[in-house]
């Protein structure tokens, strides 16, 4: 493998095509398989059923979601058998030796072993966990990387290749690894992937690829996609990730966030960062190596001048919550010239949970516990000496609208969404147009139909005639709930498209005996909240 091409100065376009194995100055030891056979090898891992679904058949629910804790005992007991689902599973997921005649059944072996995806290791005796029948003796084959299906959108078999026993991410994930262990897929990315608005694009760019998952769902409807990370190891696995799945190759790029790509523009940048805010970078998957959310703000502030005009660019991010600052103030700063951006803080954490958090991660409560106390002083220290208090998770969304005006909404929403949430992610975007071109006056003359699925709560004593208050609540997307007054409920109730803001008012004014003209006064403010908070959408006016 050649190292990677250096970097021109900026502004030069996007940079050289990676194929090294460097990383921060030191050469990985760990090769990554080459991708040449992997039609071949798709091909043999769909004929054995090694998919989501397979997976799902052989080892049973629980067996599958322990897999997915890193618990890998109870799928050792659902392989114990010699077909060549079981092999493969044992192979790539269990990450266990296997008689090279088993793999052969399983696997194009020699092109395998050509492009490095098994290497031969030892021999085989009676009481191998493979299995080998009858004291026979035989060569073993074991993975050099995770393989791990993963259904697309669609229903699309595709195949993750991330480190060996990292797959799983989360707690645990990089225990015992270097610093530039590629993990696989964990709750971030599929976060991520679920909120990223789909439309067809030109252009999409994924900062920081990891493993790929990002680039592959991009690739599903960009024309092309280029990635970027600072590990070479990580371009690594996203070229065989996007291979293996069948996917168009991505132009792949070595670098810090952009500065690799230089000045080009895209339709869609997507980035789940190494957020973490550490009292510095060990692990390059979750340490930016700047100060503080630094690199979250950098990424969100630099990602202004690379989105095309119309573009969106989604991000999961950690920021501080510092004393005497109002994090939503924090968050608003960030935010480009020329975007739209909706930012949605979902968890917040003190700065012990944080620490712990990552610490655990890390496998650092394993350490000594002199080292461990030393790490977590140190943890405290750097959030003592940024004022911080506590620690915001949460999604970041940007448009490149160019308006004069930009919406920023900064909201705090922890509860339980229905993912994929692109579709609500792009509906808000378009109803923050609308709500921007239309003025109180104009929301009177327009007209709109109540969202799909949303349903009216009334809370108050039983048996009291009125409900205290009322709550409109939405089964899809942020499933959002809302307090209303009996006005505004009854005003959505009402909206099936058909009537006018204003002639709805007139006639609910008069059906409660209320001022019309102050009731069309006072409204719009109600009504404009609930376009914007997607319980009333914003329809055709009949026969226009
Ligand atoms: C949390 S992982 C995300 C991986 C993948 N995109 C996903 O969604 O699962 C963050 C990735 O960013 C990379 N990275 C770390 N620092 C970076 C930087 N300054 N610029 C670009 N990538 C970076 C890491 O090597 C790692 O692959």
């Amino acid at each position: 493998m050649r190292p990677a091409a250096r970097h021109p100065a900026r502004g030069a376009g996007p940079r050289a095509f990676v194929s090294g194995s460097r990383h921060n100055g030191k050469v990985s030891t760990t090769s990554l398989p080459a991708p040449d056979h992997s039609p071949r090898l798709r091909e043999a891992l769909l004929a054995a059923d090694f998919t989501v679904d397979g997976l799902l058949d052989l080892l049973g629910a629980p067996a599958y979601a322990a897999l997915a804790r890193s618990e890998t005992v109870p799928a050792l007991r659902a392989t114990r058998g010699d077909t060549p689902l079981e092999t493969l599973v044992r192979l790539f997921l269990l990450q266990r030796p296997v008689p090279a005649e088993r793999a052969r059944a399983a696997l194009p072996l020699a092109q395998c072993l050509d492009d490095g995806w098994v290497v031969e290791s030892g021999a085989a005796v009676a009481s191998t966990e493979g299995g080998t029948a009858g004291g026979e003796v035989g060569a073993l084959v074991m993975a050099t990387v995770d393989v791990r299906p993963y259904g697309g959108p669609d229903g699309e078999d595709w195949f993750i290749v991330s480190d060996l026993g990292c797959a799983v991410g989360g707690a645990s994930g990089s225990i015992g690894h270097g610093e530039g262990v590629v993990l696989g897929v964990g709750g971030a990315s599929t976060t991520l992937a679920g909120l990223t608005v789909r439309t067809p694009v030109v252009s999409a760019l994924d900062v920081g690829t990891g493993s790929g998952i990002q680039a592959l769902h991009a690739a599903q409807h960009a024309t092309r996609v280029s990635a970027t990370d600072l590990n070479p190891r990580a371009l690594l696995c996203a070229r065989l990730t996007l291979a293996l799945s069948g996917a168009p190759a991505a132009d792949l790029y070595e670098g810090s966030l952009f500065e690799p790509v230089g000045d080009e523009t895209y339709d869609l940048i997507v980035s789940n960062p190494p957020f973490v805010i550490s009292p510095g970078a060990r692990l390059t998957y979750r340490d930016g190596g700047m100060g503080g959310d630094d690199l979250c703000r950098t990424l969100v502030q630099e990602t202004g001048d690379r989105l095309a005009d119309g573009g969106y660019a989604h991000f999961l991010a950690n920021w501080q919550h510092v004393e005497g600052e109002e994090w939503q103030d924090r968050l608003r700063s960030w935010v480009p010239r020329g975007c739209d951006a909706w930012i949605v803080q979902r968890e917040v954490q003190d700065v012990t949970q944080y620490a712990e958090l990552w610490l655990r991660d890390s496998g650092d409560h394993r350490a000594d516990p002199e080292a461990y106390a030393a790490r977590y002083d140190a943890w405290l220290d750097e959030f003592d000496a940024r004022r911080t208090k506590a620690v915001g998770f949460g999604w970041i969304t940007l448009r490149k609208s160019g308006s004069e005006r930009p919406s920023v909404v900064v909201e705090e929403w922890p509860h339980p969404v229905e993912q994929p949430l692109g579709e609500t992610v792009r509906a808000h975007f378009e109803r923050q147009d609308y709500l921007r071109a239309h003025d109180d006056a104009a929301l009177l003359t327009a007209h709109f139909a109540l969202a799909p699925e949303v349903v009216q709560e009334q809370v108050g004593l039983p048996g009291a005639e009125d409900p205290e208050h009322v709550v409109l609540r939405q089964n899809r997307g942020m499933r959002r709930a809302t307090k209303v007054d009996t006005i505004a409920a009854g005003f959505a109730g009402v909206c099936d498209g058909s009537l006018s803001a204003g002639r709805i008012l007139d006639a609910i004014a008069q059906l409660v005996g209320e001022d019309p003209v102050r009731l069309r006064d006072r409204t719009p403010q109600a009504i404009r909240l609930l376009v914007e908070e997607g319980f009333l959408l914003p329809v055709e006016a009949p026969g226009a």
